[in-house]
């Protein structure tokens, strides 16, 4: 039997996931299985697979359009899933959500040529997501325990918009989501 969040989280993806994620190829649920299984195939913790699958559930709990950051709309997805997902899970599980998109203007900091690797509408959000950090956030952000595991989902994140990947299924990943909870 799985736990009555699992249990949520499976039918957030099942009624929501379809939508299409943000201007790329993908939908949610394929971008979130994607990430998910290279955090997998990368020997991640399961609270990183967890991270890694949930990441954009923030995204899934509101009524924004999917090109809301077309239009220059930050959803601010990433607390919202924060606050979704910290009453139930380890910290290792949710601070890389909360995280994630800070990574991104860390790694434009601090990886040179990574700003280059982002898609157009990875970009287009950037510039209303702060930025590229400066010197004082860089070293801030370095503060916090789990930001290298937020850098690692970061990359994943960046890759899984990939139309032509097979995932396996979400059910794949049940164990690693019951593991990390507190
Ligand atoms: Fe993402």
């Amino acid at each position: 039997m799985n736990s009555p969040i699992t249990t949520e989280i499976l039918n957030l993806f099942e009624k929501n996931g379809g939508s299409m994620y943000g201007g790329e190829a993908v939908t949610q649920l394929e971008h979130a299985l994607q990430c998910a299984e290279m955090a997998r195939q990368n020997n991640a913790s399961d609270e990183l697979i967890t991270a890694s699958l949930l990441h954009d559930i923030g995204h899934l709990l509101h009524d924004l359009p999917d090109d809301a950051s077309d239009n220059g709309i930050d959803d601010m997805h990433e607390l919202l899933g924060n606050k979704y997902l910290q009453n139930h899970f380890k910290l290792a599980a949710v601070e890389p959500v909360k995280l994630h998109v800070e990574a991104k203007r860390y790694l434009c900091a601090v990886d040179n040529g990574y700003y280059e690797t982002l898609s157009e509408p990875s970009k287009i959000s950037l510039s209303f997501q702060g930025g590229i950090m400066n010197n004082d956030e860089v070293q801030n952000f370095e503060k916090n325990e789990f930001y290298k595991e937020a850098v690692a989902l970061r990359k994943w994140d960046d890759l899984a918009k990939d139309p032509n990947l097979m995932s396996p299924t979400i059910n794949t990943f049940i164990e690693a989501i019951e593991n990390s909870l507190k």
